[in-house]
């Protein structure tokens, strides 16, 4: 089948939009027509060549939604017409991690997915007699795309697929990770670092949990705005208040937050995340995605006197079994989508959609199809 698709050919190369040829879905795997995607930071991380798992050419794009246009053989959870949203990170309800009910990381089909094909070791995609590699087991850069049956969530079918994608990752990252690997009681205070997509959707979970303080912090002012509308209570500008961020946030909570979440990915952001953590029973939950390689310190201290550092993978969500909740809540109005979505393109705008990002200007761009 024809489709078009941003094709990354090389690292830091713009993205060049092809008609390629999508094979049928194998056993156990479904072609899916992509509505619209999302295009979010770990797209860029790998166009720059700064993903250990880089492999070109490849399409980028893991924050998705769409239907269902084939089954291949002994699939039996979706069938055609249904919405879905890909996975990343699948749920195979058979391997030693998803049988333990002690994490959403089910790894068994991690090794071809960091490797860029499809289970059996082979891609879905082909330009020109090319094949071209899958990425993150999503490739939502491309209208018809192959995800194996076990990474997908079957959705209900009255969403709008050009807002739920946000579901694919941001969303359900920040919200997730304070639902679910955070400890958020009612009257807590939470600070969130990093408002983009994902700490918005954290203040969003700091704002169902119950939390009485949520204070927000970025280095970008354009934020506050979004930021207030969504729950926080307070808005820190590191770069602008003239003493430490953490000395800031105790002030704030007479000593420190019971929770802090880090969404940015920066090392010493994450740092005073931890920092922030109230002395005794803080939790910093960390949810940015560092450049490969990096590493972070503190004093040992800092948990030995009671902080707890977790961190957390699409916001603990297990995505065929929990996702479909997460819709729910965007349609009962509890998560806040829309007004993360900054601009509307089409699949043709990509390379402007990269642009907007690295020069901070939008919060989220969604691309589309149809
Ligand atoms: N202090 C405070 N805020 C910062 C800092 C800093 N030192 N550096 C960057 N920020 C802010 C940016 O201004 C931006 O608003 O963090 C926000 C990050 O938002 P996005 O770039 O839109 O990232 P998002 O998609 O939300 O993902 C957050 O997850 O996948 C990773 O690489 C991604 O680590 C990043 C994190
Ligand atoms: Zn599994």
């Amino acid at each position: 089948m024809k489709s078009i698709a941003a094709i990354a050919l090389e690292s830091n190369q713009l993205l060049s939009i092809e008609e390629i040829e999508v094979m049928p879905p194998g056993e156990g795997e479904v072609l899916v027509e992509i509505a619209a995607t999302g295009v979010c930071h770990t797209d860029a991380v790998m166009l720059e060549g700064l993903n250990s798992k880089a492999s070109f050419p490849t399409i980028l794009g893991h924050e998705g939604a769409g239907r269902v246009v084939e089954c291949g053989t002994g699939v039996n959870s979706v069938a055609v017409g249904d919405s879905v949203i890909p996975l990343y990170g699948a749920e195979c309800r058979q391997c030693p991690h998803c049988i333990s009910q002690r994490t959403n990381l089910c790894w068994s089909i991690r090794e071809t997915r960091d490797q860029g094909t499809m289970p059996d070791g082979s891609t879905r995609f082909w330009l020109n007699g090319l094949p071209i590699n899958h990425f993150m087991g999503t490739s939502t850069f491309s209208r018809y795309t192959v995800v194996p049956e076990i990474a997908l969530a079957k959705i209900r079918s009255d969403t709008p697929l050009d807002k739920v994608c946000l579901l694919g990752c941001g969303v359900t990252t920040g919200v997730g990770a304070v639902l679910n690997d955070a400890d958020v009681r009612p009257g807590d205070s939470v600070a969130v670092f990093g408002l983009g997509a994902v700490g918005l959707s954290a203040i969003q979970g700091a704002r169902i949990a119950g939390a009485m303080t949520i204070i927000a912090i970025d280095i970008n002012p354009a934020k506050e705005a979004i930021a207030r509308k969504l729950g926080a209570t307070h808005f820190i500008n590191p770069n602008t208040i003239g003493q430490r961020t953490v000395e800031c946030i105790a002030d704030l909570t007479a000593g420190g937050v019971d929770t802090s979440i880090e969404c940015t990915g920066v090392l010493s952001v994450m740092r005073d995340a931890v920092e922030a953590a109230h002395v005794g029973w803080g939790t910093c939950v960390l949810t940015g995605v560092e450049a490969s390689g990096q590493e972070v310190s503190i004093p040992p201290v800092w948990v030995r006197y009671g902080r707890t550092v977790k961190g957390s993978y699409f916001g603990g969500v297990r995505g065929r079994s929990e996702l479909p909740t997460y819709v729910d809540m965007y349609m009962n109005g509890l998560i806040e989508i829309d007004a993360l979505i900054s601009h509307n393109l089409k699949i043709q705008d990509v390379n402007q959609a990269f642009d907007l990002m690295r020069s901070g200007q939008s919060t989220r761009s969604v691309l589309h199809f149809e």
